[in-house]
């Protein structure tokens, strides 16, 4: 084993077999199921460090049956896309936080660090070797899913000897079937995703896998999604928090006769995912003239007033596979609603249409990038 992970000892084998791309209708797409013909992959050892990285057909892995990851969920990924513009050219989406993210999330788990450009560039001719996969619709893009897992054949609890990173892509549409229909959210009081403390803030896949029950439930009630508020002590309602795959906005116009419009997201307070779209949201709102944007403890006593008197505006979520969602509904436990008037444009108004500034969340895109690779 080379100790680190190299762009330069990357070594490509293509599949003889490739599959018919699917058509890219958000009714038919299904959200992260289809897969693109190659994955990249390397493999670490203690001791030894990274493998040289490869591009293969894609294909199934094998792993000891006593491979942490199937026994302490040791596993961490990320979300990122690629995006086709309409010169042709191939950009991804503030890739480095990806990377950056990945890095902190496999330092929780004792997952092995990696050189993050190096990743990058694997990452880019992958994403070069699928190039004809990457849509050119607006709405649809290429999902990249970077994950590592422990994979030392160990029962005991201990820190991760040896590790596997590998990297799917999957053409995508929306993230819901509903596509960017406003959807309802469960207001979730019982079941946390979250806690002081605790691993909220990475992306490891433990925090999804127990979301999927209190989701299960909320679909039960109409909801295509949880919006978990933890009861804190300091009110009634608890502390908004994120929903399972998004992080949440709240527009809210303040109280008084000219009251300011604030747009309202939980702070990274170690309970909040460092979502990337997050953080283009919040820059990008900071350009606008007429909206203060606050990172700030939300109570959900303060969303429910807001609503009774008129003054909330908007409820989205953002994330790199749902990107701006909009909501329509909040159902409590006691299946009241709190109906969310002015939405329906929600994700044309953020995405397109920012008052007062000239750019979209599309100036946060890198450059292109060059097809020529090796
Ligand atoms: C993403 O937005 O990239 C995520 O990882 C969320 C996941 C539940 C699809």
């Amino acid at each position: 084993f080379p100790s680190n992970l190299r762009y330069e000892d990357l070594v490509i084998t293509r599949s003889k077999s490739l599959q018919v791309k699917p058509r890219l209708d958000a009714s038919t797409l299904k959200f992260g199921a289809v897969y693109t013909d190659h994955m990249l992959q390397a493999s670490w050892k203690d001791g030894l460090g990274w493998s040289a990285p490869s591009i293969d057909p894609l294909g199934s892995i094998s792993l000891h049956p006593c491979a942490q990851v199937l026994h302490y969920g040791v596993e961490c990924f990320e979300g990122m896309k690629v995006y086709k513009g309409k010169d042709g050219q191939l950009r991804l989406f503030r890739p480095e936080m990806n990377m950056d993210r990945l890095a902190r999330s496999a330092a929780r788990l004792t997952l092995p660090q990696f050189d993050k450009l190096e990743l990058l560039e694997c990452i880019k001719e992958l994403v070069r070797v699928e190039r004809d996969w990457v849509p050119d619709e607006e709405g649809f893009s290429v999902y990249i899913r970077p994950t590592m897992i422990g994979t030392h054949p160990f029962l005991g609890v201990s820190p991760t000897r040896e590790a596997m990173l590998y990297v799917i892509l999957s053409p995508v549409g929306p993230y819901f079937p509903s596509g960017l229909k406003p959807i309802k959210l469960y207001v979730e009081t019982e079941n946390v995703r979250a806690f002081p403390g605790g691993v909220g803030d990475n992306k490891i896949g433990g925090n999804y896998a127990t979301t999927i029950l209190p989701q299960l439930r909320a679909s039960h009630m109409g909801c295509s999604q949880v919006l978990y508020v933890l009861q804190d002590g300091m009110s009634e309602g608890g502390l908004v928090g994120e929903s399972g795959s998004m992080n949440m906005f709240f527009l809210i116009r303040q109280e008084g006769e000219d009251g300011e419009l604030e747009l309202v997201t939980p702070p990274l307070d170690g309970l909040i995912l460092p979502g990337v779209t997050r953080d283009t949201v919040i820059k990008l709102a900071q350009g606008f003239r007429d909206i203060k944007v606050s990172e700030r403890p939300l109570h959900f006593d303060e969303v429910e007033r807001a609503s009774e008197t008129g003054r909330l505006l908007e409820v989205f979520g953002t994330g790199t596979a749902c990107m701006i969602q909009p909501v329509m509904s909040l159902t409590k436990k006691d299946h009241t609603e709190i109906k969310i008037p002015f939405n329906a444009d929600a994700a044309k108004y953020w995405l397109a249409k920012p008052p007062g500034t000239g750019f979209t969340l599309n100036s946060f895109m890198e450059e292109p990038f060059s097809l020529c690779g090796r």
